[in-house]
C-alpha cells in the first residue's frame, strides 16, 4: 500500500483538486483506492457527494474508539472510496496531541486500514501543525502545489527543511506548479528558475489555471471524469505519471 498526502502549508493552491483527480486516475486503473478528507472543510468530500460526517468524530477516530473502516463510504467509482471529512477535525490537532505516539497516530491509524487498499490519498488541511508532523510520519509521497507567486517558493522552503528536519524517515517529495499562467511574467520567471535549481524535486508537468477546474465544484465529480479527454485531464494523467514513479 502506497500512501500519499496532498500537502502544503497553504490554503487555495490546489491540494483537494489534486487530491481527487489523482486518487481517481489511480482507481481508474483498477488500483483500489482510499482518498481520505482531513479537512473541516470537507472540500473534497463534496467533491464525491458524501455527507461531511463521521460517528463519533476525530475524537472517536483518534482514540480507536470507532474504526476507521466505519466511516468508509463508497463514491460513484468503482475502486474509489471516501473516508469523508468531519467538522470536528478542526480539533484534530488537539486529539493528536492527546493520543498515544502523539506523531505516528495517523500512520497507525492508516496502518488499521482493510487490507484492501492499494492507494491511499490524503487530502491535507494547509498547516504546519502536529497534524502535519502525522502526515510525514504517514506518508510515502508528498504532493505539493506550488503556486507561481514568491512567497509560495519561500514556503517551499520552510517545507523542505520541515521534512529535513524531522526524525523519521523522510517521504519523497514531488512539488509541481499549480494555477500557472504564463501570460503573468512574475509566474514564468518562477517556473522557470526553480526549474534550474537542482535542489527541489518539481515535476515536469504543469498544472495552468483552466475554468474546467474550477467547475469540479459544480459539478462534483474529478474532471478526469467528467472530461477525460480535457487538457486539465490530461494534464493530471501525466502529473499522476510523475508522481506514481517517484
Ligand atoms: N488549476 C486550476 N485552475 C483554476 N482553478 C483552480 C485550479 N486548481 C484549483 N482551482 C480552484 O482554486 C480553488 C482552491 O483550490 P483547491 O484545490 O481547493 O486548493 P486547496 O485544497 O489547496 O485549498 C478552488 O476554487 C479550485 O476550484
Ligand atoms: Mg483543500
Amino acid at each position: 500500500m502506497k500512501v500519499y498526502a496532498s500537502y502544503n502549508i497553504k490554503g487555495g493552491v490546489g491540494k483537494t483538486s489534486t487530491a481527487v483527480n489523482l486518487a481517481h486516475l489511480a482507481s481508474a486503473e483498477g488500483r483500489r483506492t482510499l482518498l481520505w478528507d482531513l479537512d473541516p472543510q470537507a472540500a473534497a468530500t463534496y467533491m464525491f457527494k458524501v455527507k461531511p460526517r463521521v460517528k463519533g468524530g476525530g475524537h472517536g477516530l483518534v482514540t480507536g474508539k470507532r474504526p476507521l473502516e466505519d466511516a468508509i463510504r463508497a463514491t460513484d467509482f468503482g475502486d474509489l472510496d471516501l473516508l469523508p471529512a468531519d467538522f470536528s477535525y478542526r480539533n484534530l490537532d488537539l486529539e493528536l496531541d492527546d493520543a498515544k505516539k502523539r506523531t505516528r497516530r495517523l500512520d497507525q491509524l492508516i496502518g488499521s486500514l482493510p487490507g484492501v487498499y492499494d492507494v491511499v490519498f490524503l487530502d491535507c488541511p494547509p498547516s504546519i501543525s502536529l497534524m502535519s508532523e502525522n502526515v510525514l510520519h504517514a506518508a510515502d509521497t508528498l504532493v505539493v502545489p506550488l503556486v507561481p507567486a514568491t512567497l509560495s517558493v519561500r514556503t517551499f522552503e520552510q517545507l523542505k527543511s520541515f521534512v529535513a528536519d524531522s526524525d523519521k524517515p523522510r517521504p519523497d517529495l514531488v512539488a509541481f506548479f499549480s494555477m500557472v499562467d504564463r501570460r503573468k511574467r512574475l509566474h514564468g520567471q518562477v517556473v522557470d528558475s526553480i526549474a534550474r535549481d537542482g535542489g527541489a524535486r518539481v515535476a515536469r508537468t504543469e498544472i495552468p489555471a483552466l475554468s474546467i477546474i474550477e467547475q469540479m465544484a459544480e459539478r462534483q465529480a474529478p474532471v478526469t471524469a467528467f472530461a477525460p479527454r480535457s487538457r486539465a485531464a490530461l494534464l493530471y494523467q501525466r502529473l499522476w505519471a510523475e508522481v506514481r514513479a517517484a
